[in-house]
């Protein structure tokens, strides 16, 4: 649990209410510890709050339901989704985005949606971070932030699909839609950015350029499918630029958060045609420097939240894809740790020490 900003998170116990109408209560078997976690527990994000319990990347079984949750039963197997999705918000019945409308302001605040708290230490209510609270045991969601799953996947795994995996592979299948024969360029070889290297490999990219500053990171792209690699630095659009007979990338994808970097991918793109897609996620008030003449000249920039995915419906597609062989997800995963290791999972993580660390829950 995140108890003050900056410091270690404490592991102990808190309760946790039964479920309400439209809210699950979900018990954990794994979960990703990602870069928001720390992000949030160190401070940076002038939004967070405390104290809460952390942990987006989840996966487990339900164990109970609350009145009127229809799509879910006790013994189902889910995936944790910070994006929700209602099926009947604007957005929602709208084929071009993924941002359900239904709870973001409450859970922007760490409330459920009828802004209360699940999660109690006497009598002070303890937030729900990004309405999922997945370091921990057991948690109370939303009925319309769970992905029902193949009960075949391993949750140790699947747990992935929750953040990074999807976001990188709907970032190429859904917000780029690269086409089959294309050229790609993925800057940032992290969750995101290898995600979004097996998602160019599904749709059928001919060439996919890895870039990123380490070279082990290069050695994990080339195995979801780059054809490339290239080390980051100044000079990699040029770099792009010689390995593309002078034109760029018909796709490049923007996964480090890194502002420079994001230039470079928007420099990256091919004129005429080529789509710029940014997945990082830049430090609070930092702007992107687009010199106007290579929107002029056609090319195009779009930002990618959760990939695109509408959650209950595509993650599971996605996980499907991996159990026929399709996305090759062990490899991603570095290091499992127990719950009261959460913060090793940090340390691992500030030392770019492998590229997820998975809390395993028995
Ligand atoms: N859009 C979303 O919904 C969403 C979801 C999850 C994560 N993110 C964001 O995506 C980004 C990537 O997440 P991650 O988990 O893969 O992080 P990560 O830190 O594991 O990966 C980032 C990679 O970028 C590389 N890098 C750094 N500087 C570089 C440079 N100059 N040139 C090339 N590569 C460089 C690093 O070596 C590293 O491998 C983060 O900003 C994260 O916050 C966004
Ligand atoms: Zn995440
Ligand atoms: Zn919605």
């Amino acid at each position: 649990m995140l108890e003050e900003f900056g410091q270690p998170l404490a592991v102990g116990d808190v309760e946790l209410e039964e479920p309400h109408a439209g809210e699950v209560l979900v018990r954990l078997a794994a979960c990703g510890v990602c870069h928001t976690d720390l992000y949030t527990a160190s401070g940076a994000d002038p939004s967070g709050y405390a104290p809460a319990v952390l942990g987006h990347e989840g996966a487990g079984v339900v164990e109970r339901v609350g009145e009127g949750v229809g799509s879910l039963a006790p013994g189902d197997h889910v995936v944790t989704l910070f994006s929700p999705q209602c099926r009947e918000c604007v957005h929602c019945l709208s084929p071009k985005t993924n941002l359900c409308l239904a709870i973001r302001e409450q859970q922007n605040l760490g409330y459920l949606p009828d802004g209360t708290t699940r999660l109690h230490r006497g009598g002070e209510r303890i937030r729900h971070f990004m309405g999922t609270s997945t370091f921990a045991e057991c948690t109370v969601m939303p009925e319309i932030a769970l992905a029902k799953i193949d009960p075949a996947a391993p949750m140790d795994r699947a747990c992935l699909f929750a953040c990074g995996l999807s976001t990188g592979l709907g970032a190429a299948i859904n917000t780029a839609k690269v086409e089959p024969g294309s050229t790609c360029v993925v800057f940032g070889a992290g969750l995101v950015g290898l995600g979004a290297v097996a998602g160019c490999r599904l749709q059928g990219a001919d060439r996919i350029v890895a870039v990123d500053l380490s070279e082990d990171r290069l050695e994990l792209a080339r195995g979801q499918g780059a054809t490339d690699a290239l080390i980051g630095g100044p000079d990699s659009v040029a770099q792009v630029l010689a390995i593309t007979g002078g034109f760029g990338a018909d796709y490049t994808f923007e996964a480090t958060g890194n502002v420079a970097v994001m230039r470079q991918a928007v420099e990256a793109a091919r004129m005429g045609w080529g789509l710029c897609t940014v997945a990082g996620v830049a430090g609070k008030g930092q702007t992107l420097d687009i010199v106007p003449r290579f929107l002029i000249t056609g090319r195009r920039v779009a930002g990618s939240s959760f990939g695109g995915v509408k959650g209950r419906d595509q993650v599971p597609e996605l996980v499907r894809r991996w159990l026929d062989g399709d996305i090759d997800v062990d490899p991603l995963i570095s290091h499992r740790i127990t719950l009261d290791e959460v913060n090793r999972g940090f340390e691992l993580m500030e030392g770019q020490d492998g590229i997820r660390s998975v809390i395993e829950y028995s």
